[in-house]
């Protein structure tokens, strides 16, 4: 598909892979539109030309539905939607003070699964839409889980589990949305430095880049933004959950 004069949507825009999808989708010619929660866009910086950063919860419905409005009203074709909003906090199955807590379980399904699924569900809608191009495709939803999907650490159950699903619903998700012309690929990045990261000392930083096969570094938003362009120029990529990891494969710690 084409970038250029596309409009797009990317979640968590405000911040790390987000951000950096945005920028890249702008700088290739296309409209783009970032959501984030209203504290993330107050506290952004100078945007890129061709963003604009919208305030919404992807948890919930009515704001997604204005965000696809002002979109439409703008006269923009949307056929890109990025999901990067996400949340990753900690806790063990059985800790020290005791199970899981089922409200932090709940709130991580809630951001990274039911989120993702929220904004695919009605930007599939706003895409679905458009005048299908040559080949009977009217656009993509990119979606993305992470290698914790498949080698979740110590610690991850509730974002493991979040992320499994993200990648669950790939195949289904492309099968359904084919007869609209909509393609489906998840992203699973292995260790990218992002505000996600931040709260890492440099010591554990050092080793998770040495924890990579190779290249042995952390990778930068730009290269998950890089692959989300390629993935958009590519028709015949669906269906698939793509890991982005340096070989990467996660020790239980
Ligand atoms: N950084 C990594 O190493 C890494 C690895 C694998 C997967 N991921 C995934 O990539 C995505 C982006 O991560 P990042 O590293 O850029 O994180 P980040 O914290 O830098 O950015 C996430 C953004 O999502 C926003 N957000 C959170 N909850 C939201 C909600 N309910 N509605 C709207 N926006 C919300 C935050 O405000 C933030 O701006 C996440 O889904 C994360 O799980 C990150």
């Amino acid at each position: 598909m084409d970038i250029a004069g596309s409009a797009a949507l990317v979640t968590g825009a405000a911040s790390g892979l987000g951000a950096a999808t945005a920028a890249a989708l702008a700088a290739r010619g296309a409209t783009v539109y970032g959501l984030d929660l209203d504290k993330a866009v107050a506290a952004a910086g100078p945007l890129p030309e061709g963003v604009t950063l919208l305030a919404a919860d992807v948890t919930e419905e009515e704001p997604v539905r204005e965000a696809l409005a002002r979109i439409e009203a703008d006269g923009a074709e949307l056929r890109l939607a990025v999901n990067c909003a996400g949340i990753a906090p900690s806790a063990r199955v059985l800790g020290r003070k005791g199970p899981h807590d089922l409200d932090l379980f709940r709130t991580v399904l809630n951001v990274n699964l039911l989120g993702t699924f929220n904004v695919m569900r009605l930007a599939a809608e706003a895409i679905a839409r458009q005048e299908p191009d040559e080949n009977g495709q009217r656009g993509l939803v990119v979606n993305t889980a992470s290698i914790a999907a498949f080698e979740g650490q110590v610690g991850q159950i509730a974002y493991a589990a979040s992320k499994a699903g993200v990648a669950g619903m790939t195949v289904t998700a492309a099968r359904d949305l084919a007869q609209f012309g909509i393609r489906v690929v998840t992203v699973a990045p292995g260790i990218v430095d992002t505000p996600m990261m931040a709260g890492f000392s440099e010591e554990i930083r050092a080793g998770l880049a040495a924890s990579v096969t190779f290249p042995q570094r952390l990778a930068r938003p730009d290269e998950y933004a890089r692959l989300v362009t390629m993935i958009a120029e590519h028709d015949y990529l669906n269906g698939e959950t793509i890991r982005m990891d340096g070989a990467l494969r996660m020790a239980a710690r």
